[in-house]
């Protein structure tokens, strides 16, 4: 459902992705593992027509992405949860998932659907999100990309600062997401939080695809030993 091929990205005339190619096919997950700096939200960025100049080929249900507008690709049905959450902070809880909601013109429906995998935001509906515990916040962020009801979900370090408990939260929804059928394209530092859910990972360095498995084989240790070496844990 998601290929990419040969993808080369540049900020400004600086080549930042040399030669990116996977394909992501319906309902699985995949997991891009990297150290900072190595290029993994510009992927993401890519995908979703944020960066300035790509080459290569990009294709989600077979129709091309490369050169749509930025405005649109939401509309096709592909999520986004940035790192570091971007919420609309001033306003509610609600008028954050509103937003998201007018996206592909979503109604109640969804919005129940939603709140109804996310309790505690159901109970926070009307609280400003800015004031939202960083787990909450982070539950927000994919809220509100679940208004759009996706197909594909491109989520950047959506543990990142969270404790334990909201991490298998976090992970809880990727396994139910990935139940109803939604492929997953997941940037993560921490490995062994989310392995349990992942099917392929691959790994991001200097802007190149160094290494790729499914989660099965990063699972034998001696591979984990070399990744987990590879990108410092
Ligand atoms: N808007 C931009 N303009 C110029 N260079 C950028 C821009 N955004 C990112 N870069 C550079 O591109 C490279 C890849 O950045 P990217 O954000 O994709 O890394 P990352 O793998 O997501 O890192 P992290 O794990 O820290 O989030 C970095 O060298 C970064 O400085
Ligand atoms: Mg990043």
């Amino acid at each position: 459902m998601l290929v990419v091929d040969n993808l080369v990205s540049y900020y400004a005339n600086i080549k930042i992705l040399n030669e990116i190619s996977f394909n992501l096919n319906q309902g699985q997950v995949l997991c891009l593992l990297g150290r900072n700096g190595a290029g993994k939200t510009t992927i993401l960025k890519s995908i979703m027509g944020l960066v300035d100049h790509t080459n290569g080929l990009i294709l989600f249900n077979d129709e091309k992405l490369s050169g749509v507008s930025a405005h649109f690709i939401p509309k096709k049905g592909i999520g986004y949860v940035p790192q570091g959450r971007r919420l609309f902070s001033e306003l509610t809880v609600e008028e954050n998932l509103e937003i998201g909601l007018l996206t592909r013109k979503k109604g109640e429906k969804t919005k129940e659907k939603i709140l109804n995998m996310f309790p505690k935001l159901k109970e926070r509906i009307n609280q400003i999100s800015g004031t939202l515990s960083g787990g909450e916040q982070q539950m927000l962020a994919l809220a509100r990309a679940l208004c759009i009801e996706p197909n594909l979900l491109l989520l950047d370090e959506p543990t990142e600062g969270l404790q334990p408990s909201m991490i298998s939260l976090i992970r809880n929804s990727i396994l139910e997401l990935k139940k109803q059928g939604v492929s997953i394209l997941l940037v993560e530092q921490r490995v062994e939080a989310i392995l349990p859910v992942a099917d392929e990972v691959i790994i991001i360095e200097n802007g190149s695809k160094i290494f790729s498995a499914s989660s099965k084989e990063f699972k034998n240790k001696a591979t984990l030993k070399k990744i987990y070496g590879f990108i410092g844990l």
